[in-house]
């Protein structure tokens, strides 16, 4: 990974390969999850979860549709937020500051945690200023950086041979794939610590997924990454350890050998087995 631009917001111990107790340890989480619980209204979606990421790793989120995925997801930069009668108890912190306390800025919050959805979401604005915005707002780097900056990180995803005589453009006439590329470039140009991806190559061909699921190893462990997938074979080939979620809850955590080859619990084994979801 071409970090050259990318700051180094801290010293870092290297990737985790081992057993969960070592993804754990308390000095190398990149964000505590304790007892969350959240509803929307009177409606719970997501119940009792606890969770550790360990810093510099990659989390694949796993289960069927509507257990909650995503919504855990948007819990760790507080997208629910947004959403009127979303309610939240319990404790998320991200590099061990509680992210729902009184001092957590929002906008400083989602620079650090950043997010690429499942649907390509550019921002009506040319192919350029949809890298440039993020590092010109938290002014990330002196304007005549910023050039150089913007190539980087297209060529980081593999676009910027699709998009150098176009940079002026709208993003609308890329395709669904070189969007959602585009989505990632822009969510990588902020310098997060942590990186959320819902299901971030549903609209990518196997080619541009595989490149996809290469650079998420090539990030690792600067960044740290959760991801979530339908696609088991991907948390299989990308995640150090994968979650699986069924309705709301979280029924089991691990590496992902020990979740892909000795589950825990017959849920697991039978969604992993494809026998449903
Ligand atoms: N804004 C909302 N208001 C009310 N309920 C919601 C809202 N967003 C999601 N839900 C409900 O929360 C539950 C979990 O949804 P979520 O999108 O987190 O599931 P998911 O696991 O990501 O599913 P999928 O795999 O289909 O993306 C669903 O029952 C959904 O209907
Ligand atoms: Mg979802």
């Amino acid at each position: 990974m071409d970090i050259s631009t990318r700051a180094k917001l801290k010293d870092r111990p290297s990737g985790p390969q081992g057993a969960l107790s070592d993804l754990v340890a308390s000095d190398s989480k990149a964000v505590s999850v304790k007892k969350i619980t959240g509803k929307f209204k009177s409606k719970t979606i997501i119940q009792g979860i606890d969770l550790d990421i360990a810093d510099g790793s990659i989390t694949a989120i796993v289960g069927p549709s509507g257990c909650g995925k995503s919504t855990f997801l948007r819990s760790i930069n507080r997208m629910n937020d947004r959403i009127p009668g979303w309610s939240l108890e319990g404790e998320i912190s991200v590099f061990g500051q509680d992210i729902y306390g009184p001092d957590t800025d929002l906008l400083s919050l989602r620079r650090r945690v950043g997010m690429v959805f499942q649907r390509p979401n550019p921002f009506p604005m040319s192919i350029e200023e949809n890298i440039s915005c993020g590092i010109k707002a938290h002014h990330l780097a002196p304007r005549s950086h910023i050039k150089e900056i913007v190539r980087a990180r297209l060529e980081e995803v593999g676009l910027w041979k699709a998009v150098s005589g176009r940079l002026k453009e709208s993003p609308f006439q890329l395709s669904g794939g070189q969007q959602q590329l585009l989505c990632l470039a822009r969510a990588l140009a902020v310098q997060p610590e942590i990186l959320l991806l819902d299901e971030p190559t549903s609209s990518l061909d196997p080619i541009s997924t595989q490149q996809v699921e290469e650079l998420l190893r090539e990030f690792v462990p600067e960044l740290t990454i959760v991801i979530v997938t339908h696609n088991l074979a991907q948390a299989k080939r990308v995640a150090d350890s994968v979650a699986f979620f069924m309705n709301g809850t979280l029924v089991e955590f691990g590496t992902a050998t020990e979740i892909f080859e000795d589950p825990r619990f017959p849920e697991t084994k039978r969604y992993i087995s494809g026998s449903f979801g």
